[in-house]
């Protein structure tokens, strides 16, 4: 698959599925969290807290990005690493208090296995220390190997900001290759070898400058997949700069 066929076999599998299909909204973000949009779910954000009423209960985008200065602070690892860069795009399914966890795991493990037929023997998963059900969900569900899936403290809660919208999250890795670096996983083994390809955050919370968490009107679904990350486990290179895209 190249860039193109991609996005399109992303977004389709997610309007099969009962998403709107949202375009990429402006890498200025109507935020005064942000200097830039630094993940998918930064133009939802507001449906996310319950400030405004979304127009559709799931959506599926295709968000250019960029990670340059606040939490989410890539600068320092472009050049540096094969999988960082300046600008990149975020696919991701949303669900505005719809679905969440027993659904979203099965859609993207159905995409990542079923559409774009990577090598089931080759993927981890990572589970929030705190989170038995989505463990139990991957495990008993899904049938991933329970060998197969870890749990990290920090790395598996995602924020959008210093404050804002954050939850668990649950995060699929493709295993390169001992080539690559060391084994054990995610959790222990090398950076460059287990590549993040997918991130499921459960949104949960909003949290507020004074760090209080206020629960989210509804629990939601925020996802995000690399399209540059993707290509470069579909195209078999051993860089995002050696995808089609480049
Ligand atoms: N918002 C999540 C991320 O950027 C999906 O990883």
């Amino acid at each position: 698959m190249n860039a193109k066929e991609l996005r399109a076999a992303f977004v389709e599998f997610f309007a099969e599925r009962g998403h709107s299909k949202v375009d990429s909204s402006s890498l200025i973000p109507h935020d005064n969290t942000l200097l830039f949009t630094n993940a998918g779910m930064v133009p939802f954000k507001t449906f996310f807290v319950g400030d405004e009423t979304p127009p559709y209960d799931r959506a599926v985008s295709i968000q250019k990005c960029v990670r340059a200065g606040g939490i989410h602070n890539d600068l320092d690892e472009v050049g540096r690493t094969t999988r960082h860069l300046t600008f990149f795009e975020m696919m991701g399914n949303f669900s505005f208090g719809d679905y969440f966890k027993s659904d979203a795991i099965p859609f993207a493990w159905e995409f990542v296995t079923g559409v774009l037929k990577l090598d089931v023997d080759r993927l981890w998963v990572t589970v929030h220390l705190t989170d038995d059900e989505a463990e139990a969900i991957w495990r008993d569900d899904v049938g991933v190997s329970p060998d197969r899936i870890q749990r990290l403290d920090e790395d598996n809660w995602w924020r959008m900001a210093d404050t804002g919208p954050n939850g668990p999250c649950s995060e699929i890795f493709y295993d390169l290759g001992a080539e690559y670096g060391d084994d054990g996983g995610p959790a222990h083994g090398g950076e460059d070898r287990f590549i993040e390809i997918w991130n499921l955050v459960f949104m949960q919370f909003d949290q507020q400058a004074d760090g209080e968490q206020i629960p989210l009107p509804k629990p939601s679904i925020d996802t995000g997949a690399g399209l540059e990350r993707i290509l470069c486990v579909l195209q078999g290179v051993d860089s995002v700069f050696g995808t089609d895209e480049f």
